[in-house]
């Protein structure tokens, strides 16, 4: 069986944990190949509710391999609380395996995170403060530190004092604050070494090896598609790649080897941070779909915005991703209201466009062109088949789906593992 990438279509949080939960135990490897500890997922499996940041959610399978791919960032100080948490709760993490190329988050990355959000002020990104943006800044720039580093303490002590003298003048001189010693750096690094020691391979080669015993990889995406720093609302993204090319370079493996992408999409519209939001709810409309969805950040804690069905942005995702797949969640959030409101495209300064604006001016002076969708009145968390849905709900998402360029193949009512109707088999 060839690779799978799944993915988020709109602005994250759409519930790709549960998606790559239901496929379970059909899967050999679940790589994480983007992003670091900011990611989310919230997965509930028997009852219990595992919030993960860091670790790819196949931690949860028996019999899965989970691996950090060499496009993730890392905090080690991370890794192994969430590696104790869950071996405290009885989950095995002795399967997990990281790549030696996948970078380091240092303790000062996550400082000039915060402090460069309060210098920006009214300009700030709204980041999770985990140090996310300045570490893949550091990548590009060639003054990152990689996991293999913690092997080699000489290097990774020249690579620190090389970081540290720029950062320290930027932390003294521009934002006022103590520098930071390299001994207190490397020091905290080589304390992981021996610990990360089993788990650190050359993870690019051991998935192309498990491809070709024809073992299932699925390549699990950290935020999503407009979080994206080339696709999605630039600056107001993230610093990875989190559409479908980034899964190739995030993990080594070359598109010639994907057959499958999947996109998580909810059946409306959140996003956590600053940044535009054509269908944005502001008001007690926003405030009932935020209270019905338990619309608050897994990582931050902070509330969501909420806002309609983005017809154009979920097209805009299958053309960047590919997708073949669309799993549609949270469905039975919207029950009880009598009318669904969708948006198929925007008014921009008196034009009508039908797909995503191509610049940010457009896209920031967007207004949506709403449709309205009958909606129903009973609860739907019980539907397991697509009898089981209310004709208005079936008809839902069949209009969402003619809107959106890809077949929706899962629909979920309920954040269990089993509460979903399956249309289409994904790994079939
Ligand atoms: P950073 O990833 O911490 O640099 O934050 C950049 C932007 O991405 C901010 O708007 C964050 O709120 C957003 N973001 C990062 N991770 C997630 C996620 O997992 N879900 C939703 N938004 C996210």
């Amino acid at each position: 069986m060839p690779a799978i990438v799944l993915l988020g279509a709109q602005w994250g949080d759409e519930g790709k944990g549960k998606a790559t939960d239901q496929l379970g135990e059909r899967l050999d490897y679940v790589v994480k190949f983007n992003g670091g500890n900011n990611a989310g997922h919230t997965v509930v499996v028997g009852g219990e509710t595992y919030a993960l940041h860091l670790l790819p959610s196949g931690i949860l399978t028996p019999g899965v391999t989970p691996v950090i791919g060499n496009g993730v960032v890392v905090d080690l100080s991370v890794l192994f609380e969430e590696i104790d948490a869950l071996e405290a709760r009885g989950v095995d993490a002795g399967k997990l395996l990281v790549s030696s190329s996948a970078h380091l988050i240092p303790s000062y990355n996550r400082v000039l995170d915060r402090v460069t959000e309060r210098f920006l002020g009214s300009r700030k990104i709204g980041t999770t403060g985990r140090g996310i943006g300045p570490t893949y800044a550091d990548k590009m720039s060639r003054v990152g530190l990689r996991v293999e580093d913690v092997f080699d303490a000489s290097i990774l002590r020249q690579k620190v004092e090389a970081a540290l003298d720029l950062k320290n003048q930027v932390l003294v001189k521009v934002y006022n604050r103590r520098a930071v010693e390299v001994d207190e750096v490397v020091d905290e690094l080589l304390g992981y070494a021996d610990r990360l020691r089993p788990m650190v391979a050359d993870t690019g080669l051991l998935l192309h090896e498990a491809l070709d015993r024809g073992e299932t990889v699925l390549l699990e995406a950290g935020q999503a598609t407009m979080l994206d720093v080339d696709h999605g609302t630039y600056p107001f993204v993230t610093s990875s790649s989190a559409t479908a090319g980034g899964a190739c370079t995030g993990s080594g493996i070359p598109p010639t080897r994907v057959s499958r992408v999947v996109a998580v999409v909810k059946a409306y519209t959140t996003r956590v941070g600053e940044g535009p939001f054509p269908t944005e709810l502001s008001g007690p409309e926003g405030d009932a779909l935020r209270e019905a969805g338990a619309e608050f950040g897994t990582t931050t804690g902070r509330p969501r915005r909420c806002g309609w069905y983005d017809a154009p942005v979920a097209r805009y995702a299958a053309r960047v991703n590919g997708v073949t797949d669309f799993v549609l969640t949270k469905l039975d959030v919207l029950g009880g209201l009598e009318r669904i409101p969708v948006c198929t495209g925007y008014e921009v300064e008196g034009r009508t466009l039908d797909e995503l604006p191509a610049t940010q001016t457009d896209l920031h002076h967007a207004r949506p062109v709403l449709t309205e969708l009958e909606g129903w009145e009973e609860d739907i968390s019980g539907a397991r088949t697509w009898e089981d849905l209310p004709p208005a709900a079936q008809r839902y998402v069949e209009a969402l789906e003619e809107m959106s360029g890809a077949r929706i193949s899962v629909v979920g009512v309920g954040p269990g593992r089993e509460e979903s109707v399956v249309r289409h088999d994904l790994l079939g």
